[in-house]
């Protein structure tokens, strides 16, 4: 069985007093028993904050939206892996497409912020993900295996063992219009032959694939029901206490094939 993950990544929202006022209400939104794992990603200014409010037995764990790659130095603005496990995260998301479109984020910095995390003992959340225009050329299966090639290179079974995959078409992310399961389930087998192609089948059937792109309450079952999906990255409904809420009660495992 892989347990589903389901990530809130909060982007570039809620100060911290606003975490706190938002982990008050979900705890209200929700029981506190899930079938999956939870993970919520604020901004880093809002790490503290909302790493208190938890509590240090929360079942919900608490991961950074970015990374950088060296652990410290001349790099103004810029936050290493040891800080942030210093401030309690087990999960970094790496390789967003709004990083790699507005911020000119490479693959060869995407693999080096993998390697960076897994280095200090972070779990990557990889996301890679095709545009429209290279979704109508065809180009899907093409961009996502280069993505994958060179954010995972060389690494060893254990390692990416602890690797979670994000399928996040860009053309989905914050639009309304998510992938259909039949998209998702396409592009999602195909990461899983990627996979078990370059690793050893027991590390990558153990790897979770997550599919992210305006997923909400509405569709929710229906993709995480899906098979080879299994979880979500959620951006603009895991700002709603109760939407988040939904989506979560929504997961439930699924065995390995
Ligand atoms: P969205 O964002 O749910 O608002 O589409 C998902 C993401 O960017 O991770």
């Amino acid at each position: 069985m892989r347990k589903p993950l389901i990530v809130g990544n909060w982007k570039m929202n809620k100060t911290s007093s606003e975490a706190r006022v938002f982990l008050r209400e979900f705890a209200q939104s929700h029981n506190g028993s899930s079938q999956a794992e939870v993970v919520i990603a604020p901004p880093f200014t809002a790490l503290e904050s909302v790493r208190t409010a938890l509590g240090s037995s929360s079942w919900i764990a608490l991961g950074a939206q970015d990374l950088h790659w060296e652990k410290q130095g001349a790099f103004t603005g810029e936050i290493s892996g040891p800080m942030l496990r210093d401030l309690g995260c087990s999960y970094v998301i790496i390789g967003h497409s709004e990083r790699r479109t507005l911020f000119g984020e490479r693959d060869a910095d995407v693999q080096k912020k993998v390697r960076a995390a897994l280095a200090c003992g972070l779990f990557p959340i990889l996301c890679v993900g095709e545009s429209l225009t290279e979704r109508e050329a065809g180009q899907t299966e093409v961009v996502i295996t280069n993505q994958l090639s060179a954010a995972l290179d060389r690494l060893t079974d254990n390692d990416l063992g602890t690797v979670t995959i994000a399928y996040e078409p860009v053309w989905a992310i914050g639009t309304g219009r998510a992938a259909t399961t039949d998209q998702a389930v396409e592009v999602h087998h195909s990461i899983r032959t990627f996979l078990s192609k370059g690793w050893n089948t027991g590390a990558a059937s153990a790897m979770r694939v997550l599919y992210g792109g305006s997923v909400s309450p509405q569709n929710a079952a229906l993709l995480l029901n899906a098979s080879g999906i299994d979880g979500a990255l959620v951006g603009g409904a895991c700002l709603n206490p109760d939407s988040f809420a939904t989506i979560i009660s929504a997961a439930k495992p699924k065995s390995v094939h």
